[in-house]
């Protein structure tokens, strides 16, 4: 019997619904108590007054970090920096005892009306990029765990970006980040970012010749993440692999945006009770990863969201399709999935 296409769509939604029952039941113990090492969450400001994701961030999480407010282009305002938007998230999230990872001081996907103006003015760029590096990490000093100096610095490839800061500031950016960010907080751990270190090992080799690049030019490099942005398709041991090799610096490893897209292929909701099983599989791989470590290198796990909802694959550009994206812990509703109870499995 061929089956229409109206027919696939319904028997998937009532698969996947089904998959969403059988994960229902009493919430996992909180993942901040069962973890030895912090359990984070991307937040945006205007998420702290939304009871639903409040609620859950406060019993599941014990840090967050910025999804936009600390970019430059969220600090950039027509007469400078404008600290309102980021400074209330800080204290929002203090308010609920909840530690804050700095993201980002230096990332090619963003830049200001200062720098565009600047451009091509070698030092009148490198005056105002130190002033804006120190300027913010200075802000946030003693509020921040760490901090993502520079995020993304590489190409799929590996080689490094072509960007506005390198454009005028050479190669050198990326360690002038790390030491304009170290003036201003002597403290904070001091982050290199990027994605795709477990699907490309060409990138992560690059990255890794990078870090050590710039330990050996004596940067205060003192942290590395791994974004894992990742699918359901994932092979086993990808995750694992990727965590161990950056692992071999000596530096904390952050796992710093971890989400496990269900949109894979164009009719994922057919094979849902499938990609939520392998979801949840790489959600414990996740943790394993993260495990084996020393205590001294788990700087922790970063969710790139709470709720299924609160995700950024749910929203332009990236949710482009009929079938909508269901890549974190807990569902639209805030109810574990199967990925949430084994992440709590593979914590405890
Ligand atoms: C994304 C946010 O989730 C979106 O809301 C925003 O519109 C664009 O940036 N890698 C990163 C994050 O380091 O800063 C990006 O966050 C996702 C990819």
């Amino acid at each position: 019997m061929r089956l229409s296409r109206r027919g696939a769509l319904a028997s998937a939604l009532a698969l996947a619904a089904c998959g969403r029952q059988a994960a229902a039941g009493p919430e996992p113990g909180p993942l901040k108590s069962l973890a030895r090492f912090p359990i984070g969450v991307a937040a945006m400001t205007g998420q702290f007054d939304d009871l639903g994701w409040s609620e859950l961030v406060r019993r599941q999480f014990g840090r967050v970090t910025p999804e936009w407010e600390m970019k430059t282009e969220a600090l950039a305002g027509p007469g400078g920096y404008d600290f309102q938007r980021p400074d209330s998230l800080v204290s929002r999230a203090e308010a609920m005892g909840l530690k804050v990872h700095g993201h980002t001081l230096v990332w090619y996907a963003e830049t200001s009306r200062e720098f565009e103006r600047l451009d091509g003015q070698k030092q009148a760029y490198a005056e105002a990029y130190r002033a804006y590096v120190t300027t913010v990490a200075g802000r946030y000093r003693g509020k921040v765990t760490g901090w993502d100096a520079v995020n993304e610095p590489l190409s799929d490839d590996g080689a490094l970006r072509d960007c506005r800061w390198r454009r005028n500031l050479g190669d050198g950016y990326i360690r002038l980040a790390f030491l304009h960010a170290r003036e201003a907080d002597p403290a904070a751990p001091l982050f290199l970012n990027d994605y795709d270190l477990e699907t490309r090992p060409a990138k992560r080799a690059a990255f890794l010749r990078l870090a050590e690049g710039l330990l050996k030019a004596g940067a205060p490099l003192t942290g590395v993440g791994t974004q894992t942005h990742v699918n359901a398709a994932l092979e086993p041991g990808a995750i694992k692999a990727a965590v161990a090799d950056l692992a071999s610096l000596g530096l904390p490893v952050h796992v710093s945006e971890f989400d496990v897209s269900v949109k894979v292929g164009q009719l994922a909701a057919l094979r849902a009770e499938g990609l939520e099983q392998r979801q949840a599989a790489l959600a414990a791989e996740t943790v394993e990863a993260v495990m084996r470590l020393p205590q001294r290198q788990r700087y922790g796990i970063t969710l790139w969201g709470a709720r299924d909802r609160d995700s950024w694959l749910r929203r332009p550009p990236e949710d482009r399709g009929l079938i909508r994206d269901r890549p974190l812990l807990f569902d639209d509703n805030g109810r574990p999935k199967a990925a949430a109870r084994a992440f709590a499995g593979a914590l405890s």
